[in-house]
């Protein structure tokens, strides 16, 4: 098949979720069907509920010390990572990732990082998050961001879009492709961009990407690249 991958195993990719049905649309629209096409990875959803307990498959229970809506509870969580990657030790090149408001926040390093390993298994938390002890269960705990939603599905499919979209084979234009974007190799975010036309309404594209000169272009782009960072998010450059 053209455009198999080649140099890196597949990567397995399962997402534990109570609400499986939110990975619908991802899973057939986005790079990730892409990805899943063309061999670079598998990716498995799997509903928390099938570990539910009781009649009901319950996976939710009031805190302890009382305070405001439901917590997840254990039995299911454990159940569920452990039918995913044993009870032992992780193997290597396992990776279980917590979606947690409290966690490190991801960045472009930990999608490339993640890309690399062989099994990820992301976990959706809901309702008021997760039982303390069932961080025990995870290698990783991220954040997207200092804001809270109400599930970690959102979380989890935009970690796993951006480290399928570094799979090799999966982007046209290779290595290349990601090393010169936002968080690239410089660590810098992207240069402004344009395509045509050359003027929209009185807007001009900067002349030196017209002129065809390209020690001229790649200079004007890290000196735009430096005053973007410079200008948007300071905290990159110390
Ligand atoms: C309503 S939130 C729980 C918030 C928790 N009570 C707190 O104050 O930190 C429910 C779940 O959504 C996910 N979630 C919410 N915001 C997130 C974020 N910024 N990054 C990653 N996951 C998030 C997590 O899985 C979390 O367990």
């Amino acid at each position: 098949m053209s455009g198999m991958v080649t140099m890196q195993a597949m990567l397995k990719i399962d997402v534990i979720s109570v609400q499986p049905k939110m990975f619908a649309g991802f899973l057939t629209e986005s790079i990730v069907a892409r990805a899943v096409a063309k061999g670079a990875c598998e990716v498995n959803i799997v509903d928390l509920r099938d570990f539910g307990e009781g009649r009901w498959r319950k996976v939710d229970d009031k805190p302890y010390g009382g305070g405001p809506g439901m917590l997840m509870k254990c039995g299911p969580w454990f159940g569920a990572v452990e039918s995913r990657v044993g009870s032992g030790d992780r193997a290597p090149g396992t990776r279980v990732v917590m979606t947690s408001p409290s966690g490190r926040k991801f960045t472009q390093r930990d999608a490339e990082e993640l890309s690399r390993e062989s099994h990820l298994v992301f976990m959706c938390g809901h309702y008021e998050g997760f039982d303390a002890r069932i961080d025990t269960l995870a290698t990783d705990a991220f954040s997207v961001g200092d804001f809270v939603m109400t599930g970690g599905e959102l979380a989890a499919a935009a970690m796993v879009d951006s480290i399928v979209r570094l799979l090799p084979g999966v982007l046209g234009g290779g290595p290349a492709a990601t090393a010169s974007e936002s968080f690239g190799r410089d660590g810098l975010l992207e240069a402004p961009q344009y395509t045509k036309p050359p003027e929209f309404r009185g807007m001009k594209v900067p002349e030196v990407l017209l002129s065809g000169d390209h020690s001229r272009i790649e200079a004007w782009r890290k000196s735009e690249a430096r005053r973007l960072t410079e200008r948007e998010r300071p905290d990159l450059l110390r």
